[in-house]
């Protein structure tokens, strides 16, 4: 059995448009216009499967073969289709429209039962700064008051863009996870380990954790040319030196990685000295115990930094994730598909999260990596090689169709 490989790479230049900046990356927020074009495109080709598709009230999709046998458990394939601002091409994408093409082959084969596609809603936090909202939701991290507690930059809810969904659809959001055989996620690396290593092939071994915090600094603005240097209370400078802080405290560490990745002044004038600044800071590692020792150290260089410059803090941590192991079982699965397959591959870490991180506390969940040239993503450079990109998809249709028997009960 073979994907169609022409299938596949049509349907990924034809997402790739699906932007809200062309020509400067891949700009496709949940909830927003681009979304919900990627959204009609890929229920019409699920509808030309026969497949039905069930959307539930955090826009989260599941996309189920028409073969599908009541009472089985599932094979649940997917990933996201939103993206960070000036985003690539095929992070979240790559694994839902290779999810796709595997429902398609064996649909095409007259195979698929028992194998789901899933679309996780606002995977890249690029509303609400919380990332995996969705998956957050569907397994139960996220409930009803949290609608209301995230909010976008201009203070509008995640309730208010879901149009108040009644509590009754909020509680029909986590899934059932009995009925979940396995949960596989296709994805680039985006990150430079494959590729120098020569790899085509990735088995994620633990997704690293993540803690971010809110920071809001309020010192006193003032007319840039009239006020000496001296006595001066500039926010945005007192950032800066937090920021070098975080890093500087980080580093050394080899392996934990922090980010300021978002920062607004007030009043953001050249001519005027910063009233305030917030932004962000994100801590990351393998082990939960160095995330945290890190967000507090940081937290603590920031209030001295803070208390030497005269400057008013406020620190709130916004979002966080486990480290999580995957599945022992699957990956030794996919690792002795790989040997049998001559597939040279690495079992690795993630640095990147993902919606399988929230799948794997309750359903055996196993992910997949291809490589990411020169190790970008996030950025409109975000680039696989085609081979790379047809050989992930090929085997995650081997995987799924070896999970849900397929070969067998043919
Ligand atoms: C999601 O892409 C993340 O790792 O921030
Ligand atoms: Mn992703
Ligand atoms: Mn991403």
């Amino acid at each position: 059995m073979k994907i169609n490989e022409k299938r596949l790479l049509a349907d990924l230049t034809a997402l790739r448009e699906f932007t809200d900046t062309p020509g400067k990356g891949v700009t496709r927020f949940s909830y927003g216009a681009q979304d919900q074009r990627a959204r009609e495109y890929l229920f019409g080709e699920a509808n030309q499967l026969g497949c039905s598709i069930k959307v539930d009230a955090l826009k989260n999709v599941r996309i189920m073969m028409p073969q599908n046998m009541e009472g089985r458990k599932r094979v649940v394939m997917g990933s996201h289709i939103d993206t960070v601002r000036n985003g690539g091409w095929l992070d979240g994408i790559y694994g839902v429209t290779s999810g796709l093409e595997v429902l398609r082959t064996l649909k095409d084969a007259e195979l698929g039962k028992n194998l789901e596609l899933v679309i996780f809603a606002e995977e890249e936090g690029s509303n609400f700064g919380s990332t995996m909202t969705g998956s957050k939701f569907i397994s139960g991290i996220y409930t009803e008051p949290d609608l209301e507690k995230l909010k976008t930059d201009k203070g509008i809810t995640l309730k208010e863009i879901l149009q108040n969904p009644p509590p009754e659809a909020i509680a029909q959001v986590p899934w059932d996870f009995s009925q979940i055989e396995a949960m596989l996620e296709l994805h680039i690396e985006q990150g430079p380990v494959l590729e120098q290593e020569g790899l085509p092939l990735g088995i994620v071994d633990t997704i690293f954790g993540m803690k971010v915090m809110e920071v809001e600094l309020s010192g006193t603005g003032n007319h840039a040319g009239a006020s000496p240097m001296e006595g001066r209370r500039d926010a945005l400078c007192a950032a800066a030196e937090c920021i070098v802080a975080a890093e500087s405290l980080v580093k050394p560490h080899g392996r934990a990685v922090a980010t300021a990745g978002k920062i607004s002044i007030r009043p953001d004038c050249s001519n005027v000295i910063p009233e305030s600044a917030l932004f962000t800071i994100e801590v990351r590692d393998r082990e939960e115990e160095t995330i945290s020792r890190y967000m507090e150290q940081i937290k603590e260089e920031i209030r001295s930094i803070c208390q030497r410059r005269g400057i008013g803090c406020q620190i709130r941590e916004t979002s966080q994730s486990k480290p999580l192991a995957l599945d022992r079982e699957l990956i030794g699965k996919m690792d002795s598909l790989a040997q049998s397959r001559n597939i040279p591959a690495k079992i690795m870490d993630s640095g990147a999260v993902h919606d399988a991180c929230m799948i794997a506390k309750h359903a055996k969940t196993g992910m997949i990596f291809v490589p990411s040239i020169g190790g970008r993503s996030h950025v409109p450079q975000e680039n696989t090689r085609e081979e790379h990109l047809l050989q992930g998809a090929q085997f995650l249709l081997e995987l799924a169709a070896d999970l849900t028997g397929a070969e067998e009960n043919h």
